[in-house]
């Protein structure tokens, strides 16, 4: 049987392609590409990129390969299999012209593609949740997994994607036509579209068809990751966000050798993630610099503290005084402004302009609707603001063997 959601999707991704994140692929721009993913792997997802040379790595779902490229260039034998004939084309040119290692370009559905061969290495960077089964997808590229292999997972989490499917429905409910889905997106969702086009690169055009035009994308939340993860045997060996993790925070698990979960690595906790991203707009820069620079001055303090009574000895005893020093410490502290992680008038603030929107939905009419929407969207303060929630987040799983307990 043909699958639907795959032709639909690609009709859409033919024309306007997803994966391009310049038009000219010029070795500087790669160049710019190569320097920004490294960093990435390294700061947000820890992988240390000479564990990608002489790598067996496949991408499912590679686009045009400008991101796979990069993975080439650090030593990784990639293995690209796309859908996409036009994308495929362009990815077997950008590999034949600028590749340092061995690799192979596959012009097939990624449901239909089949090795006994397992890799190092599995990336399925923002392919999954466009597929006809996000679930199916992911449990058959970890599948192809070495034991100890990494499988790099780019993926819109459904707290984060929240707004971005909000903005969707509101769409869909009021046109089923294109041109005017185009039309209306560029009317409601300027603000969005301006920041992600001078953030993405990518033109307002193919913003708008991957985000609101494209029929598919079913994100999954933290949550259904992580049981995905462990079903498959996958430590979640890190993300491109840090975990609230309560417990970590508040220093329970403070053994050296010895993991809570035994002999199975543990996993982590998204609780205040989900929470985060949902209303997510962006943090004030303003007071986390105050309390960068109170915080410095603290810790001056505290190490004077700590240095006073430092050394100490029968023989070597020390009367000091202490008053003055604890006395100024509880000043700054005092002074410290409160970040909070839920920052409840932010969450009230968001569900007022929530219950605005879904009020002006249930409106008759179309033209009042579209002037009520695009009046209200520009005056808010939280709803569709800033970073509009989170499109993607990534995360890194281990395939951990198991053991006899
Ligand atoms: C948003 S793009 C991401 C491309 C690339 N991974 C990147 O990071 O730039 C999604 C890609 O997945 C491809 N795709 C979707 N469903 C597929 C399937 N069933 N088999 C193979 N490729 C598929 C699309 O053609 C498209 O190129």
């Amino acid at each position: 049987m043909k699958d639907n959601i795959l032709l639909k999707v690609n009709k859409v991704y033919s024309e306007q392609n997803p994966s391009k994140y310049f038009n000219n692929t010029s070795k500087k721009n790669l160049n710019i590409l190569f320097r920004n993913r490294k960093n990435f792997l390294i700061e947000k997802l820890k992988l240390p990129t000479r564990l990608f040379k002489n790598s067996e790595l496949l991408d499912l779902g590679c686009g045009t390969g400008q991101n796979t490229i990069s993975y080439d260039w650090n030593g990784a034998k990639c293995t690209l299999v796309e859908y996409d004939k036009s994308s495929s084309i362009q990815a077997r040119n950008l590999f034949k012209k600028y590749s340092k290692n061995r690799f192979k370009v596959i012009n097939k559905d990624l449901f239909k593609f089949k090795t006994s061969k397992k890799f190092d290495f599995v990336v399925s960077n923002g392919v999954a949740h466009h597929t006809s089964d996000v679930v199916k997808n992911i449990n058959l590229a970890i599948k192809y997994l070495k034991n100890d292999g990494l499988f790099i997972l780019g993926l819109g989490e459904s707290n984060g994607f929240f707004q971005r499917n909000l903005q969707r429905y509101i769409l869909y409910s009021l046109t089923s036509d294109t041109n005017e889905l185009i039309k209306l997106s560029k009317l409601l969702f300027n603000e969005n579209l301006n920041r992600a086009k001078k953030f993405g690169g990518r033109s307002i055009k193919e913003i708008i068809f991957d985000t609101y035009i494209n029929p598919k994308i079913e994100t999954l939340s933290f949550k259904e990751v992580e049981s995905l993860f462990k079903k498959n045997d996958l430590y979640l060996y890190s993300s491109d966000e840090d975990t609230f993790d309560l417990k970590k925070i508040y220093g329970f698990n403070k053994f050296y050798f010895r993991l809570k979960t035994g002999s199975k690595l543990e996993n982590k906790s998204f609780l205040f993630n989900s929470l985060v991203n949902f209303s997510y707009k962006g943090n004030s820069d303003k007071i986390l610099n105050k309390n960068i620079d109170l915080l410095n001055q603290i810790l001056k303090i505290q190490d004077n503290i700590s240095k006073k009574i430092n050394n100490q000895s029968v023989k070597g005893f020390k009367k000091i005084k202490l008053n003055k020093n604890i006395e100024i410490y509880e000043e700054k502290i005092n002074k410290l402004e409160k970040i909070d992680v839920i920052n409840k008038k932010n969450i009230f603030q968001f569900i007022l302009e929530l219950k605005n929107i879904f009020k002006i939905l249930n409106l008759k009419d179309k033209k009042t609707k579209i002037k009520l929407l695009k009046k209200t969207i520009k005056k808010n303060s939280r709803l569709f603001k800033g970073h509009c929630g989170k499109g993607m987040n990534y995360f890194v799983g281990m395939k951990v063997q198991k053991y006899d307990t």
